[in-house]
């Protein structure tokens, strides 16, 4: 018995050392070592060939993991019913295209909340993700969801860069020096990559015939980024381009449509007022100062400056009239434990019932299926980022308020 359990140890360590050698740096905002996704130097010379079964299997063998950290935003294998995913980040864990909810409502009837609603479905073989059954394009938007992969939205050469502060994207012009995520400055002679190695302009990933008509946005997000938001907030500074981002694949919903109810970089306006008064339901005693919270973020009016978006990030002030309502607003980019990727549940009529969240174990109210949309009161916690239900009012309703405050 000796043998293989030497061969298993080896192949540990190998995995283990792997892991370490790419800790930390990879893409480093841009072109990470070929081989890291093409096997030792494109193993044909042309590098043709992946080491996963497809693209964004390749990717998520760095990026998947049974507990995920960091940079890590998908728990595989997905956890059992139950339990949920465990990623935190602010575009959210895969892991909840692989969780269907079902429930039954009072008079009887079963409802249902569908992996495949939870997400953007990538296509990822060795993994087990599928494309989406039910709607064959990007609403609003003609991108085919059978060609739905990491590289729809990321660049994997992370080629696209911005090169001043004014919000000037290129694919060439000066080397990209380091990520663009964190809040890099770019200097006369070294670009930063695009926010989260996003594909701009002209982009059309391999094998697709679509072509991306916008930039990607600038942004800032802080380097500790996936975590629990039981004591902070983790807070992303969206600045230009962000709803003009999504549209690349949903053009007709950037300014409301028929079949989408709600406009995106629109200015708040006035609106700003309400959302900095807004603490909960039935409480409007806010000061813009705290006023700040993840589960509604918005866009910093036309911010192209890495420096100024930078101080956002560690701010919990609420926004000036000039900012904006973006996608993100409502939406996380990759999943959440939701319908329609909210971030928060916008199927029920309450987010705590009795000063608790809802769940198929909760009491009163809370039990209701499109309340509890099937979770246990600890999965639902969990995709609230583990914020304690006392940051609500003990029956709080949908976000909308923060801004509408028609609660
Ligand atoms: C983060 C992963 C990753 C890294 C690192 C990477 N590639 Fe790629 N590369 C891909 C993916 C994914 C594709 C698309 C292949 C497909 O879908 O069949 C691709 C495609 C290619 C292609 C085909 C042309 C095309 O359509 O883009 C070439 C050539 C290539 N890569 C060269 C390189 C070289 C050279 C390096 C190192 C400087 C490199 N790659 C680093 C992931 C990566
Ligand atoms: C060999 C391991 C490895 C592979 C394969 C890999 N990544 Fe990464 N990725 C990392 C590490 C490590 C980080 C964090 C450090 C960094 O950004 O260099 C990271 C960070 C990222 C980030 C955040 C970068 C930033 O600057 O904000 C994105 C986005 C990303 N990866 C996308 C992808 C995509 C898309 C693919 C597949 C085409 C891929 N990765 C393949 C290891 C990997
Ligand atoms: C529909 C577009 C889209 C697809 C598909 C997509 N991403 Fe992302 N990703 C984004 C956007 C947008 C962000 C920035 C989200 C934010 O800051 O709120 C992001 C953020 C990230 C981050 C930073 C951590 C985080 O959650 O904010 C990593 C790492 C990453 N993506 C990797 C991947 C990998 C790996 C895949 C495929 C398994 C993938 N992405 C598929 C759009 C996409
Ligand atoms: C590369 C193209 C592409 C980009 C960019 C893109 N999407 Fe999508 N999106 C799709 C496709 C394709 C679908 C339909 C398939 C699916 O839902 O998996 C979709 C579906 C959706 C859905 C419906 C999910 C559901 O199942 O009900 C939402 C919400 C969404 N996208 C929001 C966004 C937001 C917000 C952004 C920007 C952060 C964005 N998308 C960027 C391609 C894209
Ligand atoms: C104020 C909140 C809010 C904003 C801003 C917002 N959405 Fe939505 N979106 C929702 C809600 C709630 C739903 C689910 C109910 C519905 O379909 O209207 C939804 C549904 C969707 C769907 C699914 C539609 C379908 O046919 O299944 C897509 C795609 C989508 N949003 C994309 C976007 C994009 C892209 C943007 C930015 C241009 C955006 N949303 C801005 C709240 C918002
Ligand atoms: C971040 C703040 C914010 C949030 C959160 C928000 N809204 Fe709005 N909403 C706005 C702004 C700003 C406008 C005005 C947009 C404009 O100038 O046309 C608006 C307009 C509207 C309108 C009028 C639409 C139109 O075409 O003029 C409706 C209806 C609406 N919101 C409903 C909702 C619902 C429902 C939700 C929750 C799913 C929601 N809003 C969440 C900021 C917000």
């Amino acid at each position: 018995m000796g043998k293989p359990a030497t061969i298993l140890a080896s192949i540990a360590l190998i995995t283990i050392t792997a892991g370490f050698g790419f800790a930390e740096t990879f893409h480093n905002g841009h072109t990470g070592a070929c081989e890291g996704c093409h096997g030792s130097s494109g193993a044909d010379g042309s590098y043709a060939s992946l080491l996963g079964a497809d693209a964004s299997s390749t990717c998520l063998r760095c990026h998947a993991a049974a507990n995920p950290q960091d940079y890590q935003i998908a728990t595989d294998p997905p956890p059992a019913d139950g339990l949920p995913p465990k990623a935190m980040t602010p575009a959210g864990d895969f892991a909840y295209l692989k969780k269907n909810y079902t429930w039954t409502n009072g008079n009887g009837s079963r409802g249902q909340s569908p992996g495949e609603r939870h997400g953007h479905n990538i296509l990822a073989a060795g993994y087990g993700y599928v494309a989406d059954s039910t709607l064959n394009v990007s609403p609003g938007g003609t991108y085919p969801a059978g060609q739905l992969s990491c590289i729809s939205c990321h660049d994997p050469h992370g080629n696209y860069r911005l090169v001043d502060v004014y919000g000037t994207i290129t694919t060439d012009h000066n080397p990209i020096g380091e990520s663009g995520s964190y809040g890099a400055v770019p200097t006369a002679d070294a670009a930063v990559g695009s926010y989260r190695l996003l594909a701009g302009k002209g982009y059309q990933p391999k094998g697709s015939t679509h072509v991306f008509a916008n930039d990607p946005p600038i942004a800032v997000a802080p380097k500790e980024y996936n975590r629990s938001e039981s004591t902070s907030d983790t807070r992303v500074a969206y600045g230009k381009g962000m709803s003009k981002w999504c549209a690349n694949c949903h053009e007709a919903l950037l300014g409301g449509s028929a079949n989408h109810l709600h406009p995106a970089d629109a200015e708040l306006g006035p609106i700003a007022g309400m959302y900095n008064n807004y603490i909960k339901s039935g409480d409007m005693s806010g000061m813009q100062a705290g006023a700040y919270t993840s589960l509604v973020p918005f866009q910093t009016a036309e911010a192209t400056d890495p420096q100024q978006l930078s101080m956002e990030v560690t701010s919990t002030a609420g926004p000036n009239p000039n900012d904006r309502v973006t996608c993100l607003t409502c939406h996380r980019a990759h999943a959440s434990g939701w319908d329609s990727i909210t971030r928060w549940n916008a199927r029920g009529t309450f987010i705590t019932v009795a000063g608790e969240y809802p769940g198929t174990d909760a009491g009163g109210n809370g039990r209701d299926g499109e309340n509890s949309t099937g979770k246990l009161m600890a999965e639902y916690k969990a995709a609230m980022y583990n914020r304690d239900a006392a940051k609500f009012a003990v029956f709080q309703r949908q976000l909308c308020n923060k801004c509408h405050g028609k609660d």
